[in-house]
């Protein structure tokens, strides 16, 4: 049995896991869901789904990650096989290498543009589109989405094929010379720039006080955080909450799971889980709220931010911003910090999404690391085609609705049963705490017991009656785009049966044998 790799240090893993957790879904996600959402309101749900959700998921996911890797498993079905002994489980744990796999698929593409409108924004390429139409156009035309700017699809390919490079060029080094290096690196760059900008906008102060006195960053801060109270009765609310306190941790992808894996048996994961859910709640609120939207509230008014806001994150991140820059002094040069500061975001992200797969191949067909990697970037480079071709008829949206939200909280309350109840909530509490730099409050133990199974119950019903079944009628898709979502739900499935498969051959080829701890 060769060794497992390690994390180098204790700040290496912390910031690993943070510039896991830190992604797009900071600085473009969480403005637009707390803008559409009740603005200051939506922070209740967010901060109760916070406590009750992502917190216990958090430690609970750790605890499994890292009891997993001592038995050598880096990814669900493995974690999940040895805390149920029941054929079943491993096939649950597929549901979340299933997830990671398909958000890796279309999270790279996205964070692909965020590195082209980088190098937009220093080579000034888009300045000129001034107005919402034809900075709009410019981001379809490079989608190849609409006609514009770009005459066909090939810059955009070009960015994916240099960001998928660089993605698989870190994960062969390997975790501690490549994932953790990484993260000293960005994360550190990440702040800087986040405040850098961040502290731009609030010396916005009144672009245009003559005719415009009400268009001010006062008022853009206001917009996201003056409680709108009776919005908190809309159950819609309380789920847009749930589902970014998901998306934004990425708990119930196994991507924390794998990183926790690599852990020794005895380090703690109590102060390292909680430090990481921390980081990330500093970038997303404090950071990612003070950028786009109180600038845009500024520069448009409080119409046209909703409208913004109202047609989703890209809107927001790739036409707003852009044409902000073109009215500030050095744009160039805060539109690069912005753009780069999302591709940093999504990169430390997105090479944690493939990690579980590359653990899987590895573990259980005992392939070498160079190998494992090189099949798995290929697999993602060929998949990625379908995601850049089909864009434009919904296809990456049906991929993040089903794997990106709606698969998120089903994988996660699977793991909180089986860990709490299957396996045992005394011994889930057990690995919690073993090793632990803090004392975890004991009302945790009933939290993770009863509330958070609950929770994601009645969130998970809730979305099925009032989301999931009129997506997956089609209800509102637009009639030339169905044969291409029913592509994608075939093209899930396919990638979902072929990973059950590679589970059923892998574990007849490696029985796991659970008599003896592997590593300790
Ligand atoms: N949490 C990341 C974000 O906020 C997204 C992510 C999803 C990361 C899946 C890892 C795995 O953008």
């Amino acid at each position: 049995m060769t060794q497992r790799e390690q994390w180098g240090t204790r700040i290496g893993l912390v910031l690993a896991m943070a510039g896991n957790a830190v992604g797009l879904g900071n600085f473009i996600r969480f403005p637009v869901q707390a803008a559409q959402n009740g603005g200051g309101a939506f922070m209740i749900p967010y901060f109760i789904a916070f406590i009750l959700l992502a917190i216990p998921l958090m430690w609970v996911e750790w605890a499994i990650g890292r009891n997993g890797g001592k038995y050598s498993h880096g990814s669900l079905p493995g974690m999940f096989d040895v805390m149920w002994r029941n054929p079943i489980a491993k096939y649950l744990g597929v549901i979340g290498l299933f997830i990671s796999t398909i958000i890796m698929i279309y999270y790279c593409y996205i964070e692909s543009w965020t590195l082209g409108f980088s190098f937009f924004s220093l080579t000034k390429m888009y300045f000129g589109e001034t107005t919402f139409e034809s900075m709009g156009s410019f981001l379809r035309s490079y989608q190849g989405a609409g006609e514009g700017f770009f005459s066909n699809i090939w810059t955009s390919y070009i960015f994916l094929l240099i960001t998928l490079a660089i993605n698989f060029y870190v994960l062969k080094r390997g975790l501690s010379k490549g994932i953790e290096l990484l993260a000293k690196v960005a994360l550190p760059a990440l702040f800087v720039f986040g405040i850098i900008l961040a502290i731009r906008v609030v010396f916005i102060g009144t672009p245009d006080p003559v005719n415009k006195p009400d268009w001010n960053v006062e008022n853009g801060f206001a917009f996201i955080w003056n409680p709108n109270f009776e919005a908190l009765s809309d159950s819609k609310i309380w789920l847009a909450a749930a589902g970014q306190v998901f998306f934004t941790l990425s708990v119930g992808m196994g991507t924390l799971q794998a990183y926790a894996s690599y852990l020794k048996a005895k380090s703690d994961i109590a102060l390292s889980g909680l430090a990481t859910a921390s980081i990330n709640e500093f970038v997303e609120v404090i950071i990612g709220g003070s950028i786009a939207i109180p600038v845009a509230v500024a520069f448009f008014g409080l119409t046209t931010t909703t409208e913004i806001a109202q047609g989703g994150a890209f809107n927001l991140g790739f036409v707003s911003m852009p044409i902000i820059f073109q009215k500030i002094p050095f744009g160039e040069f805060f539109g690069f910090i912005w753009f780069f500061l999302l591709f940093i975001a999504g990169i430390t992200s997105s090479v944690a999404m493939v990690q579980p797969l590359i653990s899987f191949l590895k573990e259980q067909f005992k392939i070498s690391h160079n190998r494992a990697t090189t099949i798995v970037g290929i697999f993602i480079f060929i998949s990625s085609h379908f995601v850049v071709f089909f864009f434009k008829f919904g296809f990456l949206d049906e991929l993040d609705y089903w794997a990106g939200t709606f698969g998120l909280v089903v994988v996660a309350l699977i793991e909180v049963i089986i860990f709490a109840w299957i396996w045992g909530i005394d011994k889930g509490w057990a690995e919690i705490n073993r090793g632990a730099d803090i004392k975890v409050p004991k009302v945790f133990y009933y939290i993770i017991k009863y509330v958070t199974p609950l929770y994601l119950l009645f969130i998970l019903i809730n979305w099925t009656i009032q989301e999931a079944i009129p997506t997956f009628l089609m209800t509102k898709a637009n009639p030339e785009n169905i044969p291409y979502l029913w592509g994608a739900r075939i093209f899930m499935l396919v990638i979902f049966f072929g990973l059950c498969l590679l589970v059923y051959f892998g574990w007849k080829q490696n029985k796991p044998q659970y008599n003896g701890i592997i590593k300790e």
